[in-house]
């Protein structure tokens, strides 16, 4: 049986480049492997009443479903106010819940960071990789992947484009799939 891989991408807009991204990614999935799109549209906001595990909010129970079938994860997030956007870091929380039930633990990450403009999410990046600390993921550390001036690479349809970037996102997604096959468990 193939290997699940979600892929999250952490803005709402129609238009995310982080979501071009993410469908990129898509299809860098090698032979044995699925990469999953996981969407994050409806999730709302938690709140600790959620804890009680059969008593939530159909999303917040779907999206827990999806990620138990999931053995790995890749964040491709921009940033919002030198930090990680309010719909990635609920996802987060949503999956963290109740303690020790994470659907989290255990899964190896990596994290993609964009920006249209030149510092390429890098606060997002590492303020994502200190919750994945806590949520014992192991994450890739080499290669860093940070994007910036992440529109220039998007054509007039709305997909990467041929070129160094895509080129690069292939070998970190290569990079991040054998990482994965030793860290795995
Ligand atoms: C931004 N943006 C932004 N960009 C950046 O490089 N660093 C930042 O701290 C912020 N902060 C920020 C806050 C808020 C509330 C918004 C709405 C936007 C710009 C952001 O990178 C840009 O809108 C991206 O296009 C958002 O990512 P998606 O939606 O294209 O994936």
């Amino acid at each position: 049986m193939d290997k699940v891989i979600g892929i999250l991408a952490g803005s709402l807009r129609k238009a995310s480049f982080s979501k071009k991204i993410a469908e990129a990614i898509i299809e860098f999935a090698p032979e044995g492997y699925e990469f999953k799109m996981v969407s994050l549209e409806d999730l709302p906001i938690y709140n600790q009443d959620f804890d009680d595990y059969n008593d939530v909010p159909q999303a917040i129970h779907l999206f827990r479903e999806t990620m138990k079938g999931i053995s790995g994860v890749i964040f491709v997030t921009p940033e919002y106010n030198r930090s990680v956007p309010g719909v990635l870091k609920n996802a987060i929380d949503v999956g963290s819940r109740p303690y020790n039930k994470s659907i989290w633990d255990k899964k190896p990450a990596a994290v993609f960071s964009n920006s249209p403009g030149h510092l390429s999410g890098f606060g997002a990046n590492h303020h994502l990789r200190q919750s994945l600390v806590f949520l014992n993921m192991p994450t890739m550390q080499q290669p860093e992947v940070y994007l910036a001036q992440i529109k220039n690479d998007i054509d007039e349809n709305g997909h990467l484009k041929e070129g160094d970037t895509k080129a690069f996102l292939k070998k970190a997604v290569a990079a991040y799939i054998s990482w994965f096959e030793k860290n795995a468990v």
